[in-house]
């Protein structure tokens, strides 16, 4: 959405030539599918996804276009990605305090890593429609009564009561709503300068103080703004005049293409392009948990122009994520596709070298994302799902070590958190403890880094990545 920071020559993605053989937009429903609650009222989803296949779209092929180029020049070492965001968003928290503080917290992380990386950063939040939730169990037992577990806002409601559990369509239409006005205000924030980098102070460094940063941090992101501050005079001296296309940012949205009734409502043709586009967000990803070879996920996913996350866990094999490669990405085209590794704390080293091998024997060279967090959840004595902080950070360090070893390029990160001073992951920098996570657990699916430990992690990855 805007002129991308520091901008390096980037790769174009090779235009889209041809929709693959047999398919269609609605191809998936031939496919089986997992995770799909069903609907009492099949008619009433089918309105609200008639209605939503006419509603004008969230995000448009230009956007997905430069994504993917940028995504192509990631995989070669020559920008790195930072996706992140809540676990789930929620309808409640579509409010202009909670979009701000995301898209802050993204602004100020994705600014220490420029510095200590020295690519420029793809910002791609997980913001403006991550409500749809994929359930290790699809029903949830409390005192002895069973319902739906909640699958996320885009399905049913989170209370424990039949009414809330039951999916209901009209929620298709609420998420698009909710996720076109948190778009729009990204969008005004991003557009009025709020992200402008001569105004870090915009992005309000009392925040810091709020937030309980520790003065070492406080300390540390103070002399990196600064830093990068006077880097920009230079330029701006050096080049005579304002550089505005280093001053302003990109920013990108993701969600996980859970509902396909709903990414493909919002699944379209674009004049004067080939192929269909969903223009829902720019990166949609295919959870660990849908990623079936014959499913239909994978049959909704290989047809859209767009790039195409696959999230991909400690057990995945070469030939499984070859074959899933061949699906997604047959014509092998820059950036089309990210490889979101999960694997959980000590798995890189087993598992990464062999997927890497085998990667590049097939002259594939997708974007490898480290994602720490979903190979890391674990439960406490009382059943709360949480993740230490020191798990996170050693999948990272092990994951950036071994791509360093292989001679292959780690090409992001993607983490789940938020700016808020939550309590749900355990340790960091305050020393989180299992009986704090009672203060301020307010997750309703995975636990999230609150704002300090976000930092922290983008401080130890920008030092361990730091060129
Ligand atoms: C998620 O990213 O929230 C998620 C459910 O991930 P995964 O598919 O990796 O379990
Ligand atoms: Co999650």
């Amino acid at each position: 959405m805007k002129v991308p920071s520091l901008k390096t020559h980037s790769t174009l993605a090779a235009p889209g030539t041809a929709t693959p053989d047999g398919w269609t937009p609605k191809s998936w429903k031939s496919r089986p599918i997992v995770q799909a609650p069903a609907y009492a009222d099949t008619a009433a989803l089918e309105a609200a996804a008639d209605k939503l296949g006419v509603l004008p779209p969230l995000v448009t092929s230009w956007e997905i276009e430069r994504l993917r180029s940028e995504l192509a020049d990631a995989s070669l070492g020559r920008r790195f990605v930072l996706q992140a965001g809540d676990c789930a968003e929620t309808f409640n928290e579509c409010t202009p305090g909670y979009v701000t503080n995301k898209l802050k917290i993204l602004l100020q992380m994705s600014l220490l890593l420029t510095d200590g990386i020295k690519r420029p950063i793809v910002r791609v939040g997980r913001i403006a429609g991550q409500y749809a939730k994929p359930r290790s169990s699809p029903m949830e037992t409390i005192n002895g009564k069973t319902l739906l577990s909640y699958y996320g806002d885009l399905i049913n409601g989170p209370h424990f009561n039949e009414a809330e559990r039951a999916p209901d369509p009209q929620r298709l239409l609420l998420s698009y709503y909710h996720s076109a006005m948190t778009l729009n205000f990204v969008r005004s924030l991003i557009d009025g300068g709020f992200a402008d980098l001569h105004h870090p102070e915009y992005w309000d460094l009392n925040f810091l103080d709020k937030a309980g940063l520790t003065p070492d941090l406080r300390a540390a992101y103070l002399q990196r703004v600064n830093s990068i501050g006077n880097a920009i005079e230079v330029m701006e001296i050096i080049a005579g005049q304002p550089i505005d296309k280093v001053s302003s940012v990109d920013f990108y949205t993701s969600h996980e293409g859970l509902s396909l009734p709903y990414e493909s409502a919002l699944t379209r043709k674009v004049p004067r392009r080939a192929g269909y586009y969903n223009l829902g967000c720019h990166l949609p990803w295919i959870g660990e948990r849908t990623r079936q070879l014959d499913g239909a996920h994978i049959e909704f996913f290989r047809g859209i122009r767009n790039p195409v996350g696959v999230k991909i866990g400690p057990k995945t094999t070469p030939e499984e994520l070859l074959a899933t490669a061949n699906a997604i990405d047959p014509e092998r085209e820059p950036g089309r596709l990210v490889l979101i590794c999960r694997f959980g704390q000590g798995k890189p080293k087993t598992v990464l070298p062999p997927l890497v091998d085998a990667m590049r024997k097939a002259n594939r060279q997708p974007v490898w994302i480290c994602d720490p967090m979903h190979g890391n959840t674990v439960s406490t004595s009382t059943g709360k799902k949480t993740r230490h902080v020191d798990a996170i950070q050693s999948e990272l360090i092990d994951t950036i070590e071994i791509h360093e070893s292989l001679q292959s390029i780690l090409g992001g990160i993607h983490l789940e958190l938020t700016a808020e001073n939550v309590t749900e992951c355990l340790g960091g920098a305050s020393g989180l403890k299992e009986t704090d996570l009672d203060i301020a657990y307010q997750s309703l699916c995975d636990p999230r880094l609150n704002y300090e430990q976000a930092m922290e992690t983008a401080f130890l990855v920008a030092r361990k990545m730091e060129a």
